[in-house]
């Protein structure tokens, strides 16, 4: 097996980076639009094992990536919790639930069964590189629930914090996403992401008194399934100061934070850092900047390569391809 991000992520020897990208299987790809042709609903598609498990398969065929993510969602576990999810197309996710913290329920991994088969069929297609589970951060699903869109900004949520009334919604939160990842790892994960796409909107004091309160609690629980966890988060050049002892092993960081720098003060292994509009660009300053960045991550650090976000439905396959191939023909001198 290419274990080149579990070597990475440990500190040991490696020639190269190894390279996944965050929605390395999604929209740009014609050959996952003509998967979802199959299945127009986004949440059928996504408890559609046998679809989800080939999605997840793409990006290892068409991009050769170092890591495969399992296609599925962070809003998934919410469902099982009483929150029910729906994608209407083009629109992004609206959830539907009485607004009552005290109806939400304790779940158990089995509930969702159909992300472990995803798992256990992407881990049975291949045995060519690791595979990554993951999960919504705590903050990061308690503000979907509260705000639906978060990115109309977190005006429920924050008041929600401020008067003290999302104690206990966070705390069974974390408890549900334990249980979660626990049931990916049995089904054969390699690794775990956390993705906290919507701390952003937080002041640094807030980051610190409600997500990263739960969010410590929560990575130290997964780490004694004993599989590495990468940290994801928007807002890096804010909160990064506020994690460094974060329990997690890896920390992926957006494009706003100087890594080398960062790299120096923590004793975590780093992804990410590229800004994934550099796709948008010709194929000369996509070498360009990705060489740039390589060329400045000092020799010794962890490090695996990712974009600072995920990949948009609009960049071209072509240029993804050129991108995973430039970091793969970079060698560590
Ligand atoms: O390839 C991968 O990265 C693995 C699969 C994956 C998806 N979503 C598939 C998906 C992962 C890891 C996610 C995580 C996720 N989902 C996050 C965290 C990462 C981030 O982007 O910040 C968030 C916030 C969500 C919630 C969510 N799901 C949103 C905001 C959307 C986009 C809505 C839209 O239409 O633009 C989704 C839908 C979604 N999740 C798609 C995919 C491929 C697109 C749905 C489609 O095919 O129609």
């Amino acid at each position: 097996m290419n274990d080149l991000i579990l070597r990475s992520i440990r500190g040991e020897k490696i020639d190269r980076f190894p390279v996944w990208l965050m929605r390395q299987a999604g929209r740009y790809m014609p050959q996952y639009r003509e998967l979802r042709e199959k299945e127009r609903d986004f949440v059928s598609f996504y408890k559609n094992v046998d679809l989800s498990v080939k999605a997840s398969l793409l990006p290892l065929e068409l991009l050769e990536v170092d890591a495969l993510i399992i296609f599925s969602d962070i809003l998934v576990p919410l469902e099982p919790m009483g929150v029910e999810v729906r994608f209407e197309e083009g629109e992004g996710p609206k959830l539907y639930w009485d607004g009552n913290f005290k109806s939400l329920k304790r779940i158990s991994y089995e509930d969702t069964s159909f992300v472990l088969e995803i798992i256990r069929g992407v881990k049975a297609s291949q045995s060519e590189v690791p595979v990554i589970g993951f999960c919504g951060g705590p903050f990061t699903l308690l503000s979907y629930m509260l705000d639906g869109s978060p990115h109309k900004g977190l005006r429920n949520t924050k008041l929600c914090l401020w008067s003290g009334e999302c104690k206990q919604a966070l705390g069974l939160l974390v408890e549900n996403l334990v249980e979660y990842v626990k049931g990916q790892i049995l089904a054969g994960v390699d690794l775990i992401q956390v993705f906290d796409s919507w701390v952003l909107h937080l002041s640094y004091e807030d980051f610190e008194d409600y997500a990263n309160v739960y969010l410590k609690d929560f990575i130290k629980s997964i780490k004694e399934f004993n599989v590495p966890v990468i940290y994801f988060f928007r807002g890096s050049g804010s909160f990064l100061k506020a994690l460094k002892d974060l329990p997690a092993d890896c920390i992926s960081v957006d494009w706003t934070v100087d890594i080398v720098e960062s790299m120096e003060v923590y004793s975590h292994a780093f992804q990410g850092n590229l800004d994934p509009y550099v796709l948008y660009a010709d194929l000369e300053t996509i070498r360009r900047k990705t060489l740039d960045l390589l060329r400045c991550i000092p020799r010794k650090t962890r490090y695996v390569f990712n974009l600072g976000h995920g990949l948009m439905p609009d960049m071209e396959l072509e240029k993804v391809k050129y991108l995973v191939q430039v970091v793969k023909s970079y060698r560590i001198a």
